[in-house]
């Protein structure tokens, strides 16, 4: 066979396969989006049937503002950290330094209980729990002054009491400090309560903060101020690693519970190399390329012998 044949034989069945290979991998694309200046990608996606099943129904993207909906209302998306795998959320009924927000009216944090394992505060995220009748929940079970109360990571309401907003509101740790029933703010991890309901907790009003640096930042006025979420799709990363290393792009059925990988033209319960789909253009046209590559060598190889 002539070298040149050959050569040419090689790159008309390459590029076929190429082309080919091109119209799948391009779909990788499909679920990732933007809201604003956030990235959304696996495991949560904007589009119903993109991302884990567990992250359905989640977010909203209104206004280039992300918002994140769950049981206890709805937040606004200030960050997700894909590497930490960490979501930051913000309402405005969350008190900060400058601002005590009273009137039972805030969120709080509480999650359906399907999608309870996949969402929980970072144990280093503080709620602080504000104006709590002595009746409260909180306070019940503990015996004389051992109340949950206490500092996480090093904030707590000690130092909390000192930011501006308390002068606003005309009120501190009066209740604490005359020993009248419990304190005017109690904070506590997430872990101790699982869930933060204003209603169930007879609370006023409550603030959540996290320290980013890994020291101590002096005072309140330092913390950040929003409700730092860790999220897990729960030791299920293998059915989601496979389909991409495949060219796949992760997403689940219109039951809204079983995973798929969906590979270009067709959906499959395992990944992209997997034969265990029907045909699909994207597989015939593979089979095209190889034909039509075993074709042209054959005709290549004919004509080299003949002349
Ligand atoms: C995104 O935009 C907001 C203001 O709209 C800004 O505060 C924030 O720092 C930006 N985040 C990133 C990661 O660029
Ligand atoms: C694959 O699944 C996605 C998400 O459920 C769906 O939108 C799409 O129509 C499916 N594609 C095929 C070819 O079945
Ligand atoms: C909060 O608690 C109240 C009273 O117990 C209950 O009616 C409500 O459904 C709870 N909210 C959430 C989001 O769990
Ligand atoms: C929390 O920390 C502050 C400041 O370090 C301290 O004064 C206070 O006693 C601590 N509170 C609790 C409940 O441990």
């Amino acid at each position: 066979m002539h070298p040149l044949l050959l050569l040419m034989a090689f790159s008309i069945s390459s590029t076929l396969i190429q082309q080919n290979f091109a119209s799948t991998s391009h779909v990788n694309q499909y679920c990732r989006s933007y809201c604003g200046n956030i990235t959304i990608d696996y495991p949560f996606a904007l589009q119903y049937g993109c991302g884990h099943p567990g992250f359905r129904d989640l977010l909203f993207c209104m206004n280039d503002v992300l918002m994140f909906h769950i049981s206890s209302g709805s937040y606004r998306v200030l960050e997700i950290d894909y590497a930490y795998q960490s979501i930051t959320l913000h309402e405005p009924h969350l008190s900060t330094c400058d601002r005590i927000v009273l009137g039972s009216k805030g969120n709080g944090f509480a999650v359906e209980e399907w999608r309870s394992p996949y969402f929980n505060p970072t144990p280093d995220n503080v709620f602080m729990l504000i104006g709590c009748s002595p009746k409260s929940p909180l306070f019940q079970g503990f015996p004389g002054k051992h109340l949950p109360c206490r500092n996480v990571s090093g904030m707590g309401c000690e130092e909390y009491y000192g930011c501006p907003g308390w002068s606003l509101v005309g009120r501190g740790h009066m209740g604490s400090m005359f020993g009248l029933g419990p304190p005017e703010c109690c904070a506590v991890p997430f872990e101790a309560i699982k869930s933060i309901n204003l209603t169930r907790l007879e609370c006023e009003g409550y603030s959540s903060a996290y320290s980013l640096a890994p020291l101590r930042v002096d005072g309140p006025s330092g913390w950040s101020y929003g409700i730092r979420v860790k999220y897990s799709v729960q030791g299920n990363e293998e059915f989601c690693r496979a389909c991409e290393a495949t060219g796949g792009t992760c997403g689940y059925g219109s039951d809204g519970v079983r995973q798929l990988c969906m590979c270009g033209n067709r959906n499959s319960t395992s990944n992209c190399d997997s034969a265990s789909s029907s045909a699909t253009r994207s597989g015939i046209w593979n089979t095209f390329g190889t034909v039509a590559g075993i074709l042209i060598s054959t005709l290549a190889w004919i004509t080299a012998n003949i002349f």
